[in-house]
């Protein structure tokens, strides 16, 4: 693994939360991805590129859309969550989308969620992604806005939501820290033109109350608890009752609007 990327990303994979995060995701945003991938129009024999995958649902999904005939390659910079050969249909390869090359091109899709938010070289990555695309291929790329909603408790009512908020406030720091952008969602757009593509289009999506957001919660703060401690402003009683509440409150924990951005490399 490359030591620049290992030290930029917060919740490397290496932890052994990234299964209930990865699974939590899947829970969350895979209908949305889907909704997404079938509406650009994958069919049997699409070549595509999940861009730091995380776990394997979202590559099993695209191989069940792209078989007979298809590729799936899955990347990320850390692949034991990929549970690597266990599908047939899907390509395993340790990568980095910022300091690698790119793998070989012409592909159909090339998607990445909840990437580009943890990589301070987003545009870089951005245009390696591009790059891979065939003429008329498309580029789906999908983040959160954090600072367009940025409570884990929109209905902030009791001090147990109080503190939800008070250290998901905390943990975004940590993300800032390492470089993360907390108004990439909205960006996206432009981006995507400004790299080149046509028909560019986006939209959002967010869970306001849903149980599997707790789920992604837990995982995320339990692996960031000695750092959120460290910043000062919060004592392990405060993160350790907060890891417990996820466990045993109904507090309507949401996410931020994840923003799905598209857009198509030029026919030739
Ligand atoms: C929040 S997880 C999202 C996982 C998955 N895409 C999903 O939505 O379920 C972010 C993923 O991006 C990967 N990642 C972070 N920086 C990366 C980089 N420079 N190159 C490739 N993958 C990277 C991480 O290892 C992790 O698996």
């Amino acid at each position: 693994m490359d030591a620049v990327s290992a030290h930029e990303y917060l919740l490397d994979n290496q932890a052994g939360e990234s299964q209930d995060r990865f699974s939590a995701l899947s829970a969350l945003f895979d209908p949305v991805t889907f909704r997404h991938v079938d509406d650009l129009g994958i069919a049997p024999g699409w070549q595509c590129w999940e861009v730091g995958a995380g776990g394997p649902s979202v590559p099993e999904g695209l191989a069940a859309r792209v078989t007979p005939g298809g590729r799936v390659l899955a990347t990320d910079l850390e692949t034991r969550w990929l549970f690597g050969g266990t599908d047939p249909r899907v390509e395993v390869a340790t990568h980095d989308v910022v300091h690698d090359d790119p793998p070989e091109g012409g592909f159909d899709l090339v998607h990445a969620r909840l990437v580009l938010l943890h990589v301070p070289a987003r545009e870089e990555a951005l245009r390696r992604m591009v790059s891979t695309l065939r003429p008329g291929g498309w580029l789906l790329v999908e983040d959160y806005d954090i600072s367009l909603q940025p409570l884990i408790c929109p209905d902030e009512v009791t001090p147990d939501q109080r503190l939800a908020n008070t250290v998901k406030a905390e943990f975004r720091q940590l993300l800032l820290d390492r470089g993360a952008d907390t108004q990439l969602g909205r960006r996206l757009p432009r981006m995507l033109r400004e790299a080149g593509l046509t028909r560019v289009g986006a939209d959002a999506y967010f869970p306001v109350a849903m149980p599997s957001v707790a789920v992604l919660e837990r995982a995320n703060v339990h692996q960031v608890r000695e750092a959120l401690i460290g910043r000062g402003n919060l004592r392990a009683n405060d993160v350790d009752r907060y890891l417990e509440l996820t466990s045993t409150a109904e507090l309507d924990l949401a996410t931020a609007p994840l923003v799905s951005a598209w857009g198509q490399c030029p026919p030739s």
